[in-house]
C-alpha cells in the first residue's frame, strides 16, 4: 500500500516533520509511506492555471493520485491549518472533477508546543477534507502536545505510549483504506 505523507511545516527543525519521519520508521511492512515536500508549490493563484498547472502542482497531483491514502502531519496556526498545508490542499482540489482527492482515504496527526496538540487544527482539517469528499479516519486521534519535550536529539519519540499510538494509527489507516477499496 502506498501512502503519501504531507507535512504542514517548512521549519528546519519542525516537530511535525520529525513526527512524520517517526511514522515512516514505524509504518507496517505492508505500507510504503513517503514524505512529499510541499514547500515549493506556488501560492494558489488561478491565473497560474492558464495553459495547465505549474509543474510542481502537477507533480504533487500525480503523486497523490498514485497513492492509496494520504497522511497529513501538521502544526496548528492560530487554531487552524498552516498556510503551507492549506495551499497544497487547495491546489489538489483544482484537479478536474476533483479526481485527485475525491474518495481518497486520509489520516491526520499533529504536534504543537501548546497543550492541545493541534486538536483545533485537526477538527478544521477534517471539515476541509470531508468537503472535498475525502475519507479522513476518525480514530485513533493522534495529538502531540508539548512537542519540545517529545523527541530525543536523534528525533525519536520519547514516550513509548505515543510511539505505539503512531503504529496503531497507521495500522488503522491501512485497514480503513482496504475496507474502502473493497466497498467500491
Ligand atoms: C503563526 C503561528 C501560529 C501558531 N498558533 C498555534 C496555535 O494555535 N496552537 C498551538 O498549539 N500552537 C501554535 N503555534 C506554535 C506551534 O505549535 C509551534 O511553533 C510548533 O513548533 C510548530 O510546528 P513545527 O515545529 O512542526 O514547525 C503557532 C506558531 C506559529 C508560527
Amino acid at each position: 500500500m502506498k501512502v503519501i505523507g504531507l507535512c504542514g511545516s517548512l521549519r528546519r527543525e519542525s516537530y511535525n516533520r520529525k513526527l512524520l519521519r517517526e511514522a515512516i520508521r514505524l509504518a507496517p511492512e505492508t505500507m510504503a509511506l513517503e514524505l512529499y515536500e510541499i514547500g515549493n508549490l506556488p501560492m494558489m493563484n488561478e491565473d497560474l492555471e492558464e495553459g495547465g498547472f505549474p509543474l510542481e502542482v502537477q507533480r504533487l497531483m500525480d503523486a497523490v493520485s498514485e497513492a492509496d491514502a494520504v497522511l497529513i502531519v501538521s502544526p496548528e496556526y492560530n487554531g487552524s491549518l498552516s498556510p503551507v498545508l492549506k495551499n497544497a490542499v487547495d491546489w489538489l482540489s483544482r484537479a478536474p472533477r476533483n479526481r485527485v482527492l475525491s474518495d481518497k482515504p486520509a489520516a491526520i496527526m499533529g504536534a504543537s508546543t501548546g497543550y492541545l496538540g493541534t486538536s483545533q487544527m485537526q477538527k478544521e482539517l477534517r471539515g476541509v477534507l470531508s468537503k472535498l469528499n475525502m475519507h479522513p479516519l476518525s480514530r485513533p486521534v493522534f495529538i502531540l502536545p508539548h512537542s519540545k519535550e517529545q523527541f530525543t536529539p536523534e528525533g525519536r519519540l520519547t514516550d513509548p505510549g505515543k510511539t505505539a499510538k503512531v503504529g496503531a494509527l497507521l495500522e488503522a489507516l491501512e485497514q480503513w483504506t482496504l475496507r474502502l477499496k473493497s466497498e467500491v
